[in-house]
């Protein structure tokens, strides 16, 4: 069912103490909207973090874990490992993985199955960069995006699948799409879903925009009708600007 969610991905940021101080502040912070929380620290922090916040609404998820079942992978980290530690949901493909890490369309979908075959929900990131959106290429590089990695799988995966459409160059760029910028991609990919599996999942998918959302311009992002919710970086750093953002629903 399509939700309002809002995600904090705090990427590279806070060691175990600051983990625990700022999870101690967002609890403290009052939330007044409906929205689903989710927040996504270090993967080694996220067994303290699910502790933290076990009796709380705060659900703790992975940003990122391995294709493979298990094996010799030094390094890595997989699916069954994040559902020991008490994950039950993980982001794939952030931009930043695709850039710094290689990670291909193929490698993606081979982490969504796995994913999903681990009982695990999926928030899959896409986006384009500057120079496809300049030259007009935008929504054929994210609809490629979502149909490499996505479309070999059935209707009813996309229950556990969240989409998260994060224009590469309004990631910590201070430079946000436009409300209607978001709106008209978001619309976009509903259509593309709606092609594909019909309208039930299309009218169904939970998707959020990410990129530079701040308190102050949530309201309006979140008040387009395909906009279902934010993943905020930089913002999600701080207990009340995040919850600004969540309450901004
Ligand atoms: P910023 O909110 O810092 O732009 O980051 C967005 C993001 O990449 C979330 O995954």
């Amino acid at each position: 069912m399509r939700k309002n969610i809002v995600a904090g991905n705090w990427k590279m940021n806070n060691d175990l103490p600051e983990t625990e101080a700022l999870i101690s502040d967002l609890l403290k912070q009052k939330q007044t909207s409906n929205a689903e929380v989710i927040i996504a620290p270090t993967a080694v922090n996220l067994y303290q973090a699910f502790n933290a916040t076990r009796n709380s609404n705060i659900e703790v998820v992975a940003q990122n874990m391995h294709f493979a079942e298990n094996g010799a992978y030094t390094g890595e980290i997989s699916a069954a490992m994040l559902k020991s530690v008490g994950v039950n949901t993980v982001i794939i493909g952030h931009s930043e993985r695709r850039a710094y890490f290689n990670e291909t369309d193929d490698l993606l979908a081979k982490k969504v199955d796995t994913a999903l075959k681990n009982d695990l929900r999926v928030i899959f990131c896409f986006g384009e960069e500057l120079n496809d959106r300049k030259s007009g290429n935008h929504e054929t590089v994210v609809e490629n995006q979502i149909k490499n990695a996505l479309f070999h799988r059935e209707a009813s995966a996309f229950k556990n699948i969240i989409l998260a459409y994060e224009p590469v160059w309004a990631i910590g760029t201070g430079e946000t799409a436009s409300p209607e910028q978001a709106q008209d991609m978001h619309k976009y990919i509903r259509q593309t879903l709606n092609t594909k599996y019909g309208k039930e999942v299309s009218q169904d998918m939970t998707i959020l925009y990410g990129g530079s959302v701040k308190p102050a311009n949530a309201k309006e992002i979140f008040s387009k009708p395909d906009v279902d919710g934010g993943l905020i970086g930089g913002a999600a750093l701080k207990a009340e600007d995040f919850y600004a953002i969540i309450n901004a629903f």
